[in-house]
């Protein structure tokens, strides 16, 4: 049985998780509009992937005798910018997202609950993947230059 204080930092990451969903999904309608449709497409599939991850982790919660919830997300900023500005926004976004993974595999640390370290340890990896993603992704674009940006989304459009 999970103790009451690694429920909450779970279900505090679902909601994170589930805004981080939001969050891709209104930088894909921002790109769409832009013009941009293969970032528009690698948005939405991000967007997919953070709603898999909440669901992941509920799916755990609930397999360990917890109970998962869905709270209320707050609000996405929206108006981004430049192409890059997006993706470094995307960058910076995982940074933070690896912080709170870490803060919740101290806490089952803490609570010396092996199984929830070893379950979040999965994600503190993914974490690695999606920040070098996300960072190439910007090197790729400061590098490409205006008309490199043609290439990049369409490259982007085949995830
Ligand atoms: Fe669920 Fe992009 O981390």
């Amino acid at each position: 049985m999970i103790t009451e204080n690694l429920q909450k930092a779970i279900n505090d990451q679902i909601t994170a998780e589930l805004w981080s969903s939001n969050l891709y999904l209104q930088m894909s309608f921002y790109m769409e509009k832009e013009g941009w449709d293969g970032a528009a497409h690698w948005l939405a599939k991000q967007s997919e992937e953070e709603k898999e991850h909440a669901t992941d982790m509920a799916h755990y919660l609930i397999k360990r005798g917890g109970e998962a919830k869905v709270s209320m997300i707050d609000v996405v900023p929206e108006g981004w910018g430049s192409y890059a500005d997006v993706f470094e926004n995307v960058y910076k976004h995982e940074c933070h997202v690896s912080e709170l993974i870490n803060g919740v595999v101290d806490i089952a640390s803490a609570e010396k609950d092996k199984a929830t370290q070893d379950f979040f340890w999965g994600y503190v990896r993914e974490q690695v993947e999606e920040e070098a993603t996300a960072s190439s992704i910007v090197d790729k674009i400061r590098k490409a230059g205006d008309a490199g940006l043609f290439y990049i989304d369409a490259e982007l459009g085949k995830r």
